[in-house]
Formats: C-alpha cells, structure tokens, sequence
C-alpha cells in the first residue's frame, strides 16, 4: 500500500483510483477465473447473485438525489433489478442481503468510489457477455446485467468518469475515497466466495 500511495502522482482522480485498484482487480479477476463461472448455468449462477448481493449493497447510493443531480441517469445505472431478473431465468433463489454497507452512511468521496467499482465492473462485462451464448444466456435471459447499458458502455463511463474527476475533495476524502475503492474489491470478493462456497 505504501509503494503505490508514493505513486498516486496522476492529476485525474479516476486514473489514481484506476493505479490503487489493479492489483485487487487482477486478483479478483483471478478469483473470477479459479471459480469457473463459465461451466455451467449453475455456476454461472452463483457468480450472478455476487452480483446481486453487491447490487444490493449500493441500490441506496444509486437512488440518493443529491448524487443524482450530479451524475447523469444514476437511478438507471443500478442493475440490482437486472441480476433479480437473471436469477429468476436461471431458477436460482436470491441471495440473503447484509445492511452493513447498505445503511452506512458514507460521504461523497467515498460513495464515489463505491460507484466507481461498480460503474467499471460493467467495461469487464463486455468480456464476459461474449462467453454467454455457449451457456443458452444472453443480455435478455440470464445475463441481462452484463448487457449494454442505456446510451452505450462508452459514454456511460465517460459521463460518470467526468463527475468523478471535477468533484473537489479535500485531503482527507481523498483519502477516504482511496479506502473506499479498495473496501469495494474486498467486499466483491466476500460476495463471490461466498456464492461459491459450497
Ligand atoms: C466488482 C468490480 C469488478 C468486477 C467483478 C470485475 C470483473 C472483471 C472480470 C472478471 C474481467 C475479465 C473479463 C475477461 O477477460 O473475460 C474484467 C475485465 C475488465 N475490467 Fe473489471 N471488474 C470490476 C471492476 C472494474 C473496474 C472498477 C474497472 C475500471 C475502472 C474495470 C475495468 C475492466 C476492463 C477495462 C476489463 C477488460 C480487460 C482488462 O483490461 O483487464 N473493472 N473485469
């Protein structure tokens, strides 16, 4: 942590916070892989309700007004409806949800942060949507959460990437932020360890 602190020099907020994340995302990546998600319906299922689960956690930061007026069609970019969705069309329960992370009340930096994980996850999701169609699956059934978002993948993350890099932060909610995006790797991970744990 603290080499990569002495390197977070980039101007852009968004490029720091891409720097302080690449090693939890290569290792979440990894953990992704080692899971096998690909196999089957089944598994590919419990890598959904991780989905579902993390969803869960952020569906109050999406629907928050304030935020709202500052990012362009927040309320639209949460896929909490959409993984319910999948998980119907693969015949799979959903998930039990926590509230710890729901109703902690956290400020703007670290609630950005937050998003910014989940707002990124949908780039890999291009990735992964193009290894549904061995699975039956599509962005209409079973995998409608890794679909394109309205108005394209591009412009999604490039409209969230502006707000992200003009909000002014002082030093400590940088700080925070900076924690925050870990803790939402950490807590993506828990999610996938535990759909996958038995
Ligand atoms: C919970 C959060 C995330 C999850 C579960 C996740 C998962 C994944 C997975 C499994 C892949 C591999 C896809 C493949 O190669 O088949 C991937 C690739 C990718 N992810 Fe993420 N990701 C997350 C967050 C992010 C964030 C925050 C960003 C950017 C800011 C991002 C950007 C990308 C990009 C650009 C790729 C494409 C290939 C690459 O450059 O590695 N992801 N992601």
């Amino acid at each position: 942590m603290t080499a990569a602190n002495t390197s977070l020099t980039h101007p852009l907020r968004s490029q720091r916070l891409n720097q302080i994340t690449h090693e939890p995302h290569s290792r979440l990546d990894n953990r992704v892989k080692e899971h096998d998600p690909f196999a089957s319906r089944e598994r590919f299922a419990r890598f959904v309700a991780a989905q579902y689960l993390f969803q869960y956690d952020l569906e109050r930061l999406y629907a928050d007004d304030d935020l709202g007026r500052l990012i362009p069609g927040l309320s639209g970019r949460c896929r909490l409806e959409q993984t319910r969705l999948d998980l119907a069309d693969l015949q799979q329960p959903l998930p039990v949800g926590d509230e710890s992370v729901r109703f902690r009340s956290m400020g703007v930096g670290e609630t950005l942060a937050w998003l910014f994980v989940s707002e990124g996850s949908k780039l890999g999701a291009a990735f992964l949507l193009k290894r549904m169609p061995a699975l039956g699956l599509s962005d209409s059934f079973g995998a409608r959460h890794l679909g394109e978002p309205e108005g394209g993948r591009a412009q999604g993350w490039k409209s969230f990437v502006a707000v992200l890099d003009a909000v002014e932060l002082d030093a400590e909610q940088e700080r925070l932020a900076e924690a925050a995006a870990i803790a939402a790797f950490e807590r993506f991970t828990v999610h996938l360890e535990r759909c996958f744990a038995d």
